[in-house]
C-alpha cells in the first residue's frame, strides 16, 4: 500500500462544508433520514469493495440497523460485535496514525424520496450530527467526501445530485481511524451513525452562518445585540422593539440571562430567503479581579459532568432522554454542566438555554492513552495533527456559539500539553473573545482563563482558595474551579458538604462538577447492567464506567439526593436567638420570591402541627433570622424538632409548584432515654438462660430467641463488603482499605467467649473478637438485663494491640427469620446515609420493605445504612421485633450476608436467602471518594477506640 488510506490520514475531512451555527428553528425544508437502514458489517476496512454505493446495487440480503444508533448495540446475540470499555488505554497498538487491520466496518444504505412540497430550486445540504469514528459518503453513486470527529457535525452540499425519487445514500463507517487517537475518552467504544442524519433545503442565497452577540451591561441594565451574518439580512426582536440590519448593533434595556433566571427573547433573522428563529439570552461572562463573573456577579458552579448515555442505545439519545437529564438536574439544584468530553447533541444546548444551566462546552478531544507512554508521540504536540485539532475546535465553536448557556469553551480533556493545543486555544479566543477558555490538563495555565483541577483534596482547595498555592504567579490571579471532583462510583461520593463549605468560604473557589452524571451500565442479557469485560473485551477497565449520580435507568442514586441537599440554594439553619430560623439565600442571582416556606413541628417524629412561614424575598447573598411560631403543644418528654422547607411557589418548566428546593431541621429537645431494663432477673433452664422475653445460650451468652422469634449468629461485627471507594485507586496504596482490611482478616474475624456470668440482675458475657494470625483484637463485654417486657443490651468494646487500619463498622449483627420483610423506623431517612454522606438524611418516621432498603449499585457493595435510628421495627405476618438505641444507631437489613454482597459482581448475583441479616451499628467508617479522588476525611474515619452503646429489644406482634 502506498500512502495512508483516508481514514488514517492526518487530515480531518475532505469535501465537507465549513462548520456553521446550528439551529433547529428555521423555515427551510428538512427531511430527517433516521429509521431503518440496510446494513452490512465487514471485519476489516477493505474487506468489501465500494460497489454498494453505486447505482442499482442490490442490498436485499443485508441486515437492518436503526439510525441513529450504534451497530454494536443492535442485531441478535452480538452478531454485530460488542461495545468495549477502556478508561485510559487505547484498545489497539499505539502507532499513530495507523489502526489495526481488524477494523469493523459498517456499510449503511438508505433510499429516500423527496417529500411532497420539497421546494423547487435552491440547494440542499446533507448533515451528519455524529458518526463514530469516521464516514465516507456517497449520494446516488457520487462520492461526497469523508470526515472524522465523532461528536461533531459535518455537512456536504448535495443540491445538484438530488433526485425527486429513489435517492441512494451510502455511508461507510470504520470503527477505527486516525481520529480514534484524538477520542480516547473514558467511555465505551461504540461505532455507528449515532446522531441524526438530515437533508436540509437551502434557498439560493441562504446564509452560511450567523453569530448572535448578545452581551449585558449590568451597570446600565442594557443589552447590546448584534447578529452577524454572511449575507445581508434583518434582525427582529418584537418584544424589545428591535428591527435592525444584520451586522448592526443595538442597545436596549433588557433582563439578563442566567442559569437561575434564563430569560430568553424570541427573535428572528431573515436572510437570503430563510427565516431563522432566535432565542436570545443577554449575558456577559468574564474574569474580573481573579473571579469568574456573569453579569457583574460571582457565580458558583453546582455542576455535573455529563456524558451522553442511555443503557439501551448508548450515545444515541432521543429528545425525551435529553429533557429528562435537564429536568433531573434542575430538580436536584444543579446549575451547571460540563459536556464531558465532547460537544453534546445540539438539542441538549437548546434545553440548557431554556431551562437555565451554565455550560462548559468541551471539544471532542482526549489523548489520555499517551500518558501511559510518558506522552511520547502525543498528537497535541505534533504539528501533523494541528489541522485536525483546529478543525475540532472550529466545529465546536461554530456549531454552538449562539447558545447563551455556553459560558466557557473547553479545549478537551486529558491531552497533556503541546503546541497544537495552544494553537486551538488561540484560534478559539480569536474567534470568540466573549467566552473564557478552559483546559485542565496544563497546570502552567498558559492559555486559559480559569485554573481548573480534577479531584484535589479538600485541604488543597483551601490553600488554592486563599491564593497560597505554589506554581506560576499568573495562575494565582485566576479563578479556580474543579472541572471534576467527588467521584460518584458506587456508594458515595463522601465529603461533598466539606467541599461546599470551601466554595462558600473562598471567593476564588467557584464550585465544581461532580464526576459524573450517569452510570454507563449497558443493558446485558445476563448481568442486568453490564460494564467493562461483560462483552468479551480483552482489555477493559471493569466497573470504572459506572460512576454516576444516576443509575443507568436514570433513577437517582443516594449520591444525587445528597448532592441536591448539599448544593441547595437556600440554607435553613437554627438562628442565634431561640425560636428563630436563619434563612440564607445562596443563589447567585435570584431572590426568594419564587419560593414559599412551610414548617412542620415533629414530636417523636410525628407531625403535630404545620403552617406557612413568612420569609422576606431576600436578594441573592442576603440572610435573615425568621421568627418561628410559638412551640405547639406536644407530648411531654417527646423529642421535638422543627422542619422548615422551601418549595416552589408556582409551576416552573422543570417542576410543579410545591417541589421541594431546600429544607432544614431545627432541634428543640433531645430524644427520649432508653428504658432502664431492670427488674426481671435471669432464670437458668438447662443449657439456656431465660431473661424476660429472651432466651440466651448458657454457653455463649448469645440470644437464641426473642418473644419466640428465632435469633441466630449474634455477635460483634466490624466487616462490610468494600465499596468502590474503600477499594480505592492504585495510586493510593496506603489507603486501599478493601485490600488492607482483607489482609488483616476483618472479613473472617474469630469470636471467643471468655465468660458467661449470671447474677441476680442479668447476664454478663466477656468475649474477644479478632482475626487469625494477628495479635490485634477487640475485647467485648455484653450485658443483658430485662424488665420482663424487653431486653436491654449494653455493649462495651476495647481495642487491644496496635490497629493499623480504621474499622469498616462497629456494631452487632444478628440473623432473624426472612419473614420479617417490612421496616419502619424513627430516625434519618428515607435513603441511605454514611458519616460523610449524611446531609440528605432527614429525621422522621419512615417505612420500607426490606427489599426497598437496598441500594442497587451496579456492582454490589456495602449500601443501605440508615442513620440516627431511635427505634426500628421489623415486622412479618406473624411476629416482629422492635429495637431502640442509645445513642441512636445505624442499621442495615438485608437477606444476604456481607460475604454474599462482597462476592456479587452484578445485581442478579444477589439472591435473597432465608435469613434477614440485621446490623445494628454504633459507628461506620466514612465513604470518601478515593475510587479516583481523595479518601475519607480524618473526622469521618472510624479508628479503633473504646466504645459503649446500648440497645433495647422488644417483641412485637405481626
Ligand atoms: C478523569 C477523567 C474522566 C474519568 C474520571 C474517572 O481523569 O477526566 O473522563 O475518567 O477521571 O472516572
Amino acid at each position: 500500500m502506498t500512502g495512508l488510506p483516508w481514514y488514517t490520514s492526518f487530515a480531518p475531512e475532505r469535501g465537507t462544508l465549513p462548520p456553521r451555527a446550528w439551529t433547529a428553528d428555521s423555515d427551510a425544508a428538512r427531511l430527517p433520514l433516521g429509521g431503518d437502514w440496510a446494513f452490512r458489517l465487514s471485519p476489516a476496512a477493505d474487506a468489501a469493495d465500494t460497489s454498494f454505493a453505486g447505482p442499482g446495487f442490490d442490498a436485499g440480503d443485508w441486515r437492518t440497523v436503526t439510525v441513529p444508533g450504534h451497530w454494536v448495540l443492535q442485531g441478535k446475540d452480538g452478531e454485530f460485535g460488542g461495545p468495549a470499555y477502556t478508561n485510559v488505554v487505547y484498545p489497539f497498538p499505539v502507532d499513530p496514525p495507523h489502526v489495526p487491520d481488524e477494523n469493523p466496518t459498517g456499510d449503511h444504505l438508505r433510499r429516500f424520496d423527496l417529500p411532497d412540497g420539497w421546494p423547487d430550486g435552491g440547494g440542499a445540504v446533507l448533515r451528519f450530527d455524529g458518526v463514530e469514528s469516521c464516514a465516507r459518503v456517497w449520494l446516488n453513486g457520487t462520492e461526497l467526501g469523508w470526515f472524522k470527529g465523532s461528536r461533531l457535525a459535518h455537512e456536504f452540499a448535495v443540491g445538484p445530485l438530488l433526485r425527486e425519487r429513489d435517492n441512494v445514500l451510502a455511508v461507510r463507517v470504520h470503527q477505527w481511524s486516525s481520529g480514534s487517537y484524538l477520542e480516547d475518552q473514558d467511555q465505551w467504544w461504540m461505532p455507528g451513525i449515532f446522531r441524526d442524519v438530515t437533508l436540509l433545503h437551502r434557498p439560493d442565497g441562504a446564509p452560511g452562518d450567523f453569530f448572535v452577540h448578545a452581551s449585558y451591561d449590568h451597570a446600565a441594565g442594557t443589552g447590546e445585540l448584534r447578529v452577524d451574518c454572511d449575507v445581508p439580512g434583518r434582525v427582529r426582536v418584537p418584544e424589545l422593539g428591535v428591527d435592525v440590519a444584520a451586522g448592526e448593533s443595538v442597545t436596549v434595556p433588557v433582563e439578563p440571562w442566567s442559569a437561575e433566571v434564563p430569560r430568553l427573547y424570541e427573535g428572528e433573522l431573515t436572510a437570503g430567503g430563510e427565516r431563522i428563529g432566535l432565542r436570545i439570552g443577554f449575558r456577559s461572562v468574564y474574569v474580573e479581579d481573579g473571579v469568574l463573573k456573569a453579569n457583574g456577579r460571582r457565580i458558583l458552579f453546582r455542576g455535573v459532568n455529563r456524558h451522553e448515555f442511555h443503557p439501551e442505545t448508548g450515545r444515541a439519545l432521543d429528545l425525551g432522554t435529553m429533557r429528562a437529564d435537564v429536568e433531573l438536574m434542575k430538580r436536584h439544584n444543579i446549575n451547571a454542566v460540563r459536556t464531558s468530553h465532547y460537544p453534546p447533541h445540539p438539542a441538549f444546548l437548546d434545553l440548557c438555554d431554556a431551562y437555565g444551566l451554565w455550560v462548559i462546552d468541551e471539544g471532542d478531544l482526549e489523548t489520555h492513552g499517551f500518558e501511559e507512554l510518558g506522552w511520547r508521540g502525543n498528537p497535541v504536540d505534533d504539528e501533523r495533527w494541528t489541522p485536525a485539532l483546529l478543525d475540532r475546535a472550529a466545529r465546536l465553536v461554530e456549531r454552538d456559539k449562539n447558545h447563551p448557556s455556553v459560558v466557557l469553551w473547553s479545549l478537551g480533556n486529558e491531552c497533556g500539553t503541546g503546541a497544537g493545543l495552544r494553537a486551538t486555544a488561540r484560534w478559539i479566543r480569536d474567534r470568540d473573545p466573549s467566552r473564557p477558555v478552559h483546559y485542565e490538563g496544563d497546570r502552567s495555565c498558559p492559555e486559559v482563563d480559569v485554573y481548573s483541577r480534577m479531584y484535589p483534596p479538600h485541604a488543597e482547595v483551601g490553600t488554592i482558595g486563599r491564593r497560597e498555592d505554589e506554581g506560576p504567579e499568573h495562575r494565582r490571579e485566576l479563578p479556580f474551579i474543579l472541572c471534576e471532583y467527588a467521584h460518584a462510583m458506587g456508594n458515595g461520593p463522601g465529603g461533598l458538604t466539606e467541599y461546599q463549605r470551601l466554595f462558600e468560604t473562598y471567593e476564588r473557589c467557584q464550585g465544581g462538577f461532580v464526576w459524573e452524571w450517569i452510570d454507563h451500565g449497558l443493558a446485558h442479557p445476563v448481568h442486568g447492567y453490564g460494564y467493562g469485560g461483560d462483552f468479551g473485551e480483552e482489555l477493559h477497565d471493569g466497573n470504572f464506567v459506572c460512576d454516576g449520580l444516576l443509575f443507568p435507568d436514570r433513577t437517582p442514586s443516594p449520591g444525587l439526593v445528597e448532592y441536591k441537599k448539599v448544593i441547595e440554594p437556600v440554607r435553613i439553619a437554627p438562628g442565634e436567638r431561640p425560636g428563630t430560623a436563619l434563612v440564607s439565600n445562596l443563589h447567585d442571582v435570584a431572590d426568594l420570591s419564587s419560593l414559599a416556606f412551610v414548617w412542620e413541628f415533629l414530636a417523636d417524629g410525628e407531625a403535630v402541627a404545620e403552617g406557612g412561614l413568612a420569609v422576606p424575598p431576600l436578594t441573592a447573598g442576603e440572610r435573615v433570622e425568621v421568627e418561628l411560631p410559638p412551640v405547639p403543644a406536644h407530648p411531654a418528654g417527646a423529642e421535638a424538632v422543627w422542619t422548615v422547607r422551601a418549595v416552589l411557589a408556582a409551576d416552573t418548566v422543570w417542576a410543579p409548584a410545591g417541589h421541594e428546593v431546600a429544607w432544614g431541621q431545627l432541634p428543640v429537645s433531645a430524644p427520649r432515654p432508653l428504658p432502664a431494663g431492670s427488674g426481671a432477673g435471669p432464670v437458668a433452664d438447662g443449657g439456656r438462660i431465660l431473661l424476660g422475653p429472651a432466651v440466651l445460650d448458657a454457653r455463649t451468652g448469645a440470644p437464641l430467641s426473642l418473644g419466640g422469634l428465632p435469633v441466630s449468629a449474634f455477635g460483634l461485627d466490624v466487616w462490610r463488603a468494600p465499596t468502590d471507594n474503600d477499594e480505592g485507586a492504585p495510586w493510593q496504596p496506603d489507603t486501599r482499605w478493601g485490600t488492607l482490611w482483607r489482609e488483616l482478616g476483618l472479613h473472617r474475624m474469630q469470636h471467643r467467649t471468655d465468660a458467661v456470668a449470671v447474677d441476680g440482675e442479668g447476664v454478663t458475657v466477656r468475649s474477644r473478637v479478632a482475626p487469625a494470625a494477628r495479635d490485634v483484637g477487640l475485647a467485648v463485654t455484653y450485658r443483658w438485663t430485662s424488665d420482663g417486657t424487653g431486653v436491654r443490651l449494653g455493649v462495651d468494646v476495647v481495642p487491644e494491640g496496635d490497629w493499623p487500619v480504621p474499622l469498616p463498622r462497629l456494631g452487632v449483627r444478628l440473623g432473624l427469620p426472612a419473614a420479617l420483610d417490612r421496616a419502619q423506623w424513627y430516625g434519618g431517612g428515607p435513603g441511605e446515609a454514611y458519616p460523610d454522606t449524611r446531609a440528605a438524611a432527614r429525621l422522621g418516621i419512615w417505612e420500607s420493605t426490606v427489599a426497598g432498603l437496598q441500594t442497587p449499585y451496579v456492582r454490589p457493595q456495602e449500601n443501605g445504612a440508615r442513620i440516627g435510628t431511635r427505634w426500628l421495627e421489623l415486622t412479618g405476618p406473624d411476629a416482629g421485633v422492635r429495637v431502640e438505641g442509645e445513642p441512636s444507631f445505624w442499621f442495615t437489613a438485608r437477606r444476604w450476608t456481607h460475604a454474599d454482597l462482597d462476592a456479587a459482581a452484578h445485581r442478579p448475583d444477589l439472591v435473597p436467602g432465608d435469613t434477614l441479616w440485621l446490623n445494628l451499628d454504633h459507628a461506620l467508617h466514612g465513604i470518601g471518594s478515593q475510587s479516583c479522588g481523595p479518601g475519607v476525611l480524618p473526622e469521618h474515619r472510624l479508628e479503633a477506640a473504646p466504645a459503649s452503646f446500648s440497645l433495647w429489644f422488644t417483641p412485637t406482634g405481626g
